[in-house]
């Protein structure tokens, strides 16, 4: 997007706010698939935890992507938007059996990922065909807090307890059709992603009525110039080569399929704050914004760097900055960047603000949450209100029992 585009934005809807480009959601759908269009059977479900407004993921629906989803509250946004529940996978960890009935029984495909809940829902529901997250005990990921597939993670059922898996599946009767792993986002090397994947093969080949194998997320984007990513194109070419001949090792097309969160919104994602105040320390230049980690909480909980830039004055010198947030705790978004002069008043765009920032966004010390604008062939649409002092209390249950003892003292 131009700049000219975001600080028209940034003037009609206020300040802080999200922008995501639908163009850029759109090219990256198109590259992901044309690296795979060599795949006869291609599934993208989208993981609508990484941003989940209604109008995303009417988007995604459009171009034909499915749904990754974690909660039953994301299946029903999904719904909501449109999207048909063959066409929703739920993969959550950690959730009750009741959760996952429930889900199941809107006709959304269920993954489970431990022993206790496949035995469980295996022994009410024999009929309903089920997923498996497989825990390949790679590491791999960006950082600990995202690599989740390694031995000591939560997730998955381990490879080393697949013959207590078939114990259950015989037992009860019921079907595996299909087999999953995540190992973690900002995967930087995909001969390990490929190396999880060769487990996962194996894993394949001790169930025999597969329709899929999904092969989970982690694609890693550029977050700045020069920036490593994931060879998408690569990648694709390799994988597509493997897939295709463990399908003819397994006698059946299954179905490749992948969950992108990060690689299908991040770059689209932009996000725009005004600096409050300008100070100068004996170490700094602090610019201060009308936010905080309560809308932006990536760089403090992930140390992930966004490139700032001042769209108020994108020409000017370059001069460092430490950009931080307004919450009375440590708050910082950059230290000593650089960035074209800033004046109070100005407005700076973070970029890669597209996954998992406004979706981990809340309302710590009583801020309400930015608006959302999706910038959509040349116009800017609202896809989210500005929180209001309303939205802050709705929920709130005022007992009134207070009053009277202000009354005796
Ligand atoms: C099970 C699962 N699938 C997919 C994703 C999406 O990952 P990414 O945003 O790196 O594409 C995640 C992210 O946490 C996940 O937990």
């Amino acid at each position: 997007m131009e700049n000219e585009n975001l600080l028209a934005i940034a003037n009609e809807f206020g300040s802080p706010v999200y922008v995501y480009d639908s163009s850029k959601i759109i090219s990256q759908y198109d590259r992901l698939s044309d690296a795979f269009k060599k795949v006869k059977r291609l599934k993208l479900n989208y993981a609508v935890k990484a941003l989940s407004n209604i109008a995303i993921l009417k988007l995604m629906n459009s171009l034909g992507a499915g749904l990754d989803t974690v909660s039953v509250q994301e299946v029903e946004l999904g719904l909501k938007a449109g999207v048909k529940p063959s066409n929703i996978v739920f993969t959550p960890n950690g959730v009750s059996l009741e959760e996952i009935e429930e889900v199941s029984a809107l006709g959304v495909q269920i993954n489970i990922d431990n022993l206790s809940i496949l035995e469980q829902f295996g022994t009410k529901h024999p009929n309903v065909p089920v997923c498996i997250r497989m825990n390949p005990h790679v590491m791999a990921g960006g950082n600990s807090k995202i690599s989740v597939g390694h031995i000591d993670s939560k997730f998955g059922i381990s490879i080393h307890q697949i013959p207590h898996i078939l114990r259950i599946v015989e037992n009860t009767g019921m079907r595996i059709n299909g087999i999953h792993m995540h190992t973690g986002s900002d995967i930087l090397d995909i001969e390990v992603f490929l190396r999880a994947c060769e487990i996962l093969f194996e894993t394949a080949m001790n169930f025999k009525n597969l329709d899929f194998i999904d092969f989970g997320s982690g694609f890693k984007v550029p977050y700045k110039l020069g920036d490593i990513e994931t060879n998408i194109e690569e990648f694709g070419s390799k994988m597509t080569k493997r897939f295709n001949t463990f399908c003819k090792e397994y006698g059946k097309e299954l179905t490749l399929g992948f969950e992108p969160g990060k690689f299908l919104v991040s770059e689209a994602g932009y996000f725009l704050a005004q600096v409050n105040v300008i100070k100068q320390t004996t170490s700094t230049v602090f610019a201060g914004i009308d936010s905080g980690f309560n809308h932006f909480i990536r760089p403090m909980f992930y140390n992930s760097h966004h490139e700032i830039i001042n769209i108020s004055n994108p020409n000017g010198r370059e001069r460092f900055y430490s950009v931080v947030g307004y919450i009375c705790e440590t708050d910082t978004f950059a230290t000593n960047r650089r960035v074209s002069e800033i004046n109070e008043g100005d407005t700076i765009a973070f970029k890669n603000a597209g996954a998992y920032c406004f979706s981990m966004s809340s309302n710590y010390n009583s801020r309400y949450r930015p608006a959302e604008v999706l910038w959509h062939e040349g116009k800017a649409h609202l896809i989210r209100k500005r929180e209001t002092f309303e939205d802050l209390t709705r929920n709130q249950v005022d007992i009134d029992v207070f009053s009277k003892v202000a009354e005796t003292t």
